[in-house]
């Protein structure tokens, strides 16, 4: 994997997160998770690069992202989109989602990325905030969340870029 810088990233951001989907993982060698997402963004906020992620309450992986310091998103090649099938559907509760999908976990000082993944980011996470119906303004949002389970966004700033 080669370092390049956020600004380096070559793909269109917006069809890797919602089209490609990407994998969100935390932990560490110990104990660790991953999860399919499509709900993000990249880009700016006080004065860094930036990722925000969307989890709701029932995920296994929340718990990882908040006992850690840093997260980190993998995309993956077309080829891997029934692994990415497998980690959106199934929980690590249920599941060892490296023996159930073949990926391959890779643990650097911070978080644990994917051998297979085409490009990694990493993020140290700096802020995090609970979504709220007070705050939707269009109402229909309110459809997204019929059980109530509300998203964490969690705001990560881009510590590192790996590219295949
Ligand atoms: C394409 C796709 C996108 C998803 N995006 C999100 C997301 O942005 N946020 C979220 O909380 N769950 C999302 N999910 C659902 C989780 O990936 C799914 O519930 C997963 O099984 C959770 O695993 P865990 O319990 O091991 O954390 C998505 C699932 C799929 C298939």
């Amino acid at each position: 994997m080669k370092e390049i810088l956020p600004c380096e990233i070559k793909e269109n951001v917006v069809k890797l997160i919602s089209k490609d989907w990407a994998l969100l993982s935390a932990g560490n060698e110990k104990s660790w998770n991953t999860m399919t997402v499509s709900w993000g963004m990249m880009g700016e906020l006080w004065g860094r690069d930036v990722v925000s992620v969307f989890v709701r309450p029932q995920r296994f992986t929340k718990q990882f992202i908040d006992g850690s310091d840093y997260f980190s998103l993998c995309f993956f090649d077309d080829d891997y989109k029934d692994a990415l099938k497998i980690c959106g559907s199934k929980s690590g509760r249920d599941i060892d989602k490296a023996a159930s999908t073949g990926l391959v976990p890779v643990f650097d000082k911070s978080s644990v990325y994917f051998e297979q993944a085409k490009l990694v980011i990493i993020c140290r996470k700096i802020a995090c905030s609970e979504m709220s119906d007070k705050n939707f303004i269009d109402k229909s949002i309110n459809e997204c969340y019929a059980a109530g389970d509300f998203h964490t966004v969690y705001i990560g700033e881009i510590v590192s870029v790996l590219e295949k």
